[in-house]
């Protein structure tokens, strides 16, 4: 059993398919914590309607960033979190909390990784890219986080098909459907103990 802090800046479909793989009996977990920077977040109304932790922290609130970062670290201790999942999250995470949690801050990103990434890709913007690069595939990706956007080790991906009809609408849906499917997968390895990180590889037993 590991404990779950998920950080979410919307509406949180990849944090209720978290919570649907622990009621089902798929990921061995609980969620002790949702934070987010946005105090009207759907992930926020959701983890109250579970009576779970929910929190609202933003960088906003603190002079600089060396005191969120305390605060962050503090909330995350108070509430005994192993593992933080970025759900949706769209901040970068203090450095100072990267260097605390290394290599047990997980993300999701909506396309393959390295490609597509970065500073600015999110939401829409991932799949108008690339299906403007003319890309056969997309997909999604869980990778661990570092101190750069979408740069740390990858996890876990799965592919998809782009068509010739595909939208950056039509393909978002596809690829959520398989975000909701791999996250769980990747926490669940981290809940069972099967991973092995190294220098350039991440790996899953
Ligand atoms: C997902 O597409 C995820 O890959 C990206 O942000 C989106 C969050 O969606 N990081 P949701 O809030 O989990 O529905």
């Amino acid at each position: 059993m590991i404990n779950i802090g998920v950080f979410a800046s919307g509406r949180g479909s990849n944090f209720q398919a978290i919570l649907n793989a622990i009621q089902e009996g798929l990921l061995p977990a609980r969620v002790v914590l949702v934070l987010s920077n946005k105090g009207d977040a759907g992930a926020l109304e959701i983890a109250r309607a579970y009576s779970l932790a929910a929190v609202h922290l933003s960088q906003k609130q603190f002079p600089d960033e060396g005191s969120f970062a305390a605060a962050m670290l503090d909330v995350l201790k108070k509430h005994n979190v192993q593992i933080v999942a970025l759900a949706g999250y769209l901040k970068k995470i203090p450095s100072n909390v990267v260097r605390e949690y290394r290599n047990r801050i997980l993300n999701i990103h909506p396309a393959l990784l390295p490609s597509f990434g970065g500073a600015g890709m999110y939401g829409h913007y991932v799949h108008e890219a690339v299906i403007a690069s003319g890309a056969k595939f997309s997909g999604a990706t869980v990778h661990l986080v570092d101190e750069e956007y979408d740069r740390g080790l990858i996890v876990l991906q799965k592919a998809v098909a782009v068509e010739v009809c595909d939208t950056p609408e039509t393909l978002a849906e596809k690829v959520l459907t398989i975000e909701h499917e791999i996250y769980p997968l990747a926490l669940k390895a981290f809940a069972e103990n099967r991973v092995t990180i190294n220098e350039r590889s991440v790996w899953i037993r």
